[in-house]
């Protein structure tokens, strides 16, 4: 049943190209448009829409919190992003024209339920984006955008993440596209990277024995710091507690421009940095900033894990180990940037003799608050 791989972590690394293409699959119409059927609000309640709240918990969290600089930058409303857990007792400030947007893999955990009903009480619209059919966060929603990732059986997320992902990004394209803020041939351009991510993502997933190999040899690290700006930031997160759920290891991740504020002290001699670069096409101010930090940590004694796109060749000389991904615009690049995390992690947990599918501690949902 884990058709060939070690564990279902691995199998489910590897369906992530397939996991993309089927929640794109009949969303998009020939003229590029993007058809949300599932979503029962009206272009009007969408054109009704001042502010977006985005509630989650964990991994999924990270999929918002991505999706905050989409929505933001694709459709100019304002797009907050708060954790489920939190999210009630502050008391937001919801009405009719408020969407919140509840992302959940499994659709049970009781964190986001309870947000979710919050935001109901408080007369809220509700969208979820969730990968399992007929469960209770999509049953309570006024709508449902399903990802079509498939059956997750690993506790640690992975082809849902990126599904969710996708799905924010619709939702992004379509909000914008009702509400006329992009021209249809601009969101067409957009979709048309979006279709091209399974067939980057297989060829980054075709070399990935680097990146085993150093997960090997990182199994002995006490500490291992995760940096990344603007998108590279929840990556950085996302790929922090992989390795903290999995590994079993202190790790942690930051806004690259923030270490300087404090957490740089942690950096000592040959600790591990992963570095996530943006791209130098699209914002090169933003990929030289996070170069900068790199220099800053390698200053201080780090062993620094470039991530960085292909022909990012300047990169090099500041990477320990370079990893490189395919290209994409700058906020799709979660879709690859995430992937060596995810691996780097497994291999780690794996080295470690740890449970990779099933880490002490954890369940595959969370059904108490
Ligand atoms: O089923 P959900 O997406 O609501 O689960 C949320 C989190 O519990 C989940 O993403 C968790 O953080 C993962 N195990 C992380 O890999």
């Amino acid at each position: 049943e884990k058709g060939g791989y070690e564990y279902f972590m691995l199998k489910e690394i590897a369906e992530q190209p397939q996991a993309i293409a089927d929640t794109l699959l009949g969303r998009l119409s020939d003229r590029g448009e993007i058809i949300l059927d599932e979503v029962r609000l009206t272009d009007q309640d969408l054109r009704d829409v001042d502010k977006v709240f985005i509630v989650a918990c964990g991994t999924a969290y990270h999929a918002g919190m991505v999706a905050k600089y989409a929505i933001e930058h694709w459709v100019r409303i304002p797009c907050e992003v708060e954790l489920a857990s939190e999210f009630r007792y502050r008391d937001p400030i919801l009405d009719r024209s408020t969407l919140v947007i509840a992302i959940s893999q499994s659709g049970e955990t009781m964190d986001t339920l309870m947000a979710l009903r919050h935001a109901k009480e408080q007369k809220a619209r509700v969208l979820a984006i969730c990968n399992t059919n007929g469960s209770t966060i999509p049953r309570e929603s006024d709508a449902v955008l399903y990802t079509h990732g498939g059956p997750e059986i690993a506790v640690a997320s992975t082809k849902a993440f990126l599904t969710q992902l996708v799905a924010c990004y619709l939702i992004g394209l379509h909000l914008a596209q009702v509400r006329g803020v992009m021209y249809s041939d601009e969101v067409a351009a957009v979709v048309e990277k979006l279709q091209a991510t399974p067939d980057s993502l297989r060829t980054l997933l075709s070399r990935m024995d680097q990146v085993r190999e150093l997960g090997r040899d990182l199994r002995t690290a006490s500490t291992v710091l995760f940096i990344g700006r603007h998108v590279g930031f929840p990556v950085a997160l996302e790929g922090a507690l992989k390795l903290k759920e999995l590994a079993y290891m202190h790790a942690e991740g930051f806004a690259a421009g923030e270490l300087k504020h404090g957490s740089i002290s942690l950096v000592e001699d040959g600790t591990p940095v992963v570095c996530v670069v943006p791209s130098p096409t699209g914002r090169g101010v933003m990929r030289d900033k996070v170069v900068s930090n790199i220099q800053e940590v390698r200053a201080r004694g780090a062993r620094t894990i470039v991530i960085a796109e292909e022909g990012d060749e300047d990169v090099r000389q500041f990477a320990d180990h370079l990893i490189t991904v395919p290209h994409t615009p700058t906020l799709l690049a979660p879709l690859m940037t995430t992937v060596p995390l995810q691996i780097l992690a497994c291999e780690i947990a794996a080295a470690r003799g740890n449970d990779v599918d099933q880490p002490r501690n954890l369940a595959k949902s969370v059904t108490v608050e």
